[in-house]
């Protein structure tokens, strides 16, 4: 009898040995992916933004840009002359892409590529353009025109998606990067 109680309790010992250890591996996974998500740019999460902002080129992150530049470029006169096209919105559809384009911006961000452009972005004018944000030409500067304008698989820098194949999903790390049409860039 006695025996038998002793085999119960320590089963019950490795039971709860066991289950804490799962609960820390939990912990550590999500710790993990945290990880890697905070590495980049939050993914975009609006509906409205991403079939709106998603219709001419891909729907950039706000993370990209700090709050300053979606002020800038999110109002009805500047989205009339949107980079020489008509980009328009209705009011109510363009109140909730300006909010959520400035909430979520890079300096309301601790994604880390976000981080580092709302530093960079922090004093001077408001950016209009992502491509001339010093942080991403100084990525882009050893690119040959070649590979992007004279690509007719890719057209202009501003296309990300287009050689950054987890773009949509912010990320940008250098081992996701394909350019089209030129498998061997990187030789
Ligand atoms: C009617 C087409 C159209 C729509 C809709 C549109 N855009 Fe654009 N957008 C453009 C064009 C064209 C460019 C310039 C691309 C180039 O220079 O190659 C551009 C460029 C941009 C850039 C600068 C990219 C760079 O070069 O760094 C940003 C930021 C941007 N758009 C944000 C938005 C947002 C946010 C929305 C949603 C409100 C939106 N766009 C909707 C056509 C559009
Ligand atoms: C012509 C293809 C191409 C286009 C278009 C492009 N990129 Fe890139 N990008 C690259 C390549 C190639 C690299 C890696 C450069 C290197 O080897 O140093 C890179 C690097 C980067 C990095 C740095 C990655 C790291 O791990 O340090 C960021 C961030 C980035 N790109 C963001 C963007 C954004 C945002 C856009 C759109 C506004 C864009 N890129 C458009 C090809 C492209």
């Amino acid at each position: 009898m006695q025996r038998k109680w002793k085999v119960v309790a320590l089963l019950a010992a490795a039971l709860s040995l066991v289950s804490a250890y799962a609960g820390a591996e939990e912990d550590f996974v999500g710790w993990l992916l945290n990880f890697q998500r905070q590495k980049n740019v939050k993914p975009v999460s609006d509906k409205q933004y991403q079939d709106e902002c998603g219709e001419c080129h891909f729907a950039y992150q706000p993370g990209l840009l700090p709050a300053k530049s979606w002020e800038a470029l999110l109002n009805a006169d500047a989205l009339r002359k949107h980079f020489g096209v008509d980009a328009e919105l209705d009011n109510d559809t363009l109140k909730v892409i300006h909010d959520y384009a400035v909430d979520n911006a890079a300096d309301k961000s601790w994604h880390k590529r976000s981080r580092k452009i709302a530093v960079a972005t922090e004093e001077g004018p408001a950016p209009l353009r992502i491509t001339e944000l010093r942080y991403i030409s100084r990525k882009h500067h050893d690119i040959p025109e070649k590979m992007i304008k004279g690509n007719k698989g890719v057209k202009s820098l501003s296309f990300c998606d287009k050689c950054h194949t987890q773009a949509a999903d912010g990320v940008y790390d250098m081992d996701t990067v394909a350019i089209p049409n030129y498998p061997g860039w990187d030789d």
